[in-house]
Parts: C-alpha cells; structure tokens; sequence
C-alpha cells in the first residue's frame, strides 16, 4: 500500500501545489487529504484540481476533541505535512504522530522562529538584521513554534539591494525545491 500524506495549510499552499505535483504519479506514496482552518483558502482550490479530498476544521475542533486525530488515523495518515499553517499542534495530535508530523519555515532555525514569525514578517526581521544569508528549515513538529528536531534546511545568499520580495522568492524556491524531495527521503524510512 502507498504510503499516505495528509497536508495541513491555510493559505495559498504553493507548496502543497507541488507536494501534489511531485507525488501525482508516484509508487510508493500519495496526498490523501488536504486539511485547512480557512475554508477560504486557496489550496482548497489546488486540492480540487489534483481531485485530493479536503477537510476544514476549526479551533475547536482542532484543540478541543478528538476528530482531527480520528479522521487521519481512518485516513491510516502515515506523514503529517504542515504547509504554511500556523497553529500550534495539540497533544493528542502530537501523541498519535510522534515525529510523523514536520513544518517548513522561510529562514534558518533556530533564527527568526518562534510565535508569531510566519511569511514576510520573517524575511522583513532577516532584511532589518542585514543578514547575508537566510534559508528555510524542514524540521520535526513538537508542542513549542519553530523548536523541533531539524530534519533539513538550505540556504540563499542575499545580495546588496536585494528587496523582500526578491528575499521572499529565493525562499520559495527552495522550499518548492527541497519539501517534496525531503517528504519522500522521510517516507522511505517509515
Ligand atoms: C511558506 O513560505 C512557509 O515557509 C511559511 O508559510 C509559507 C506558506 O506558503 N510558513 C511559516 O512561516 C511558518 N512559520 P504557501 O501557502 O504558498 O505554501
């Protein structure tokens, strides 16, 4: 049986787009739900264009039962991807998927992380600072922002004059580049 990814987003899920994409044809593994907290969200859309089922939740539900956990362990979830989704993971979620559930962020943990670091505000504090260098981090999710046990990260150079946008685009590069291949590399050792 392939292996089954369940992604957790609220936006615009570029990066689910291409964890789709990457795994559409594959033999050992599959995008078997797409979940949100924003029934507006456009990777709701992108969910549809692939035909991957979805599921939108809410606070509550998310933190106070258990259907999200049901719903992936009848799903039989293997991998649990977060795609720009912000919220902490409850315990039980946790419990259930223990280092089976990973976060990518827009710079080099431990830097720039924590509670409210998310999209540009990251690449804005990056810029601020001066730095010459930022990335993105895949790392493991625990009950902490941004703190898990780091699984992989890859960096940019950030020339002179380089605006946020420009910063925001090296970032997504590489996370369209590195997240699929890094879901796989995890996959095969499950
Ligand atoms: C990504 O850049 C991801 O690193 C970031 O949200 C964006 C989602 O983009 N996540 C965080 O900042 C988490 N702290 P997408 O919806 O186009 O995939």
């Amino acid at each position: 049986m392939k292996k089954r990814i369940a992604i957790i987003a609220s936006g615009s899920g570029s990066n689910a787009q291409k964890i789709m994409e990457h795994f559409k044809y594959h033999d050992q593994a599959e995008v078997a739900l797409i979940l949100s907290n924003n029934s507006d969200a456009y990777v709701l859309q992108r969910a549809d264009n692939f035909e991957v089922p979805t599921h939108v939740f809410d606070r509550h539900t998310f933190y106070q039962t258990d259907e999200i956990t049901d719903l992936l362990t009848r799903l039989q979830i293997d991998l649990v991807v977060l795609a720009g989704f912000l919220w902490l993971v409850p315990k039980n979620l946790l419990d259930k998927y223990p280092n089976k559930i990973i976060n990518i962020h827009p710079a080099l943990l431990p830097a720039y992380g924590g509670k409210g670091m998310y999209g540009d505000r990251v690449h804005q504090a990056v810029l601020d600072a001066g730095e010459q260098e930022s990335g993105i981090t895949i790392h493991f999710v625990n009950e902490h922002f941004d703190e898990g046990e780091i699984i992989y990260q890859a960096r940019f150079r950030i020339e002179p004059g380089d605006s946020l946008e420009v910063i925001r685009f090296k970032g997504q590069q590489l996370e369209h580049q590195h997240y699929p291949k890094v879901i796989e590399g995890l996959l095969k050792k499950m």
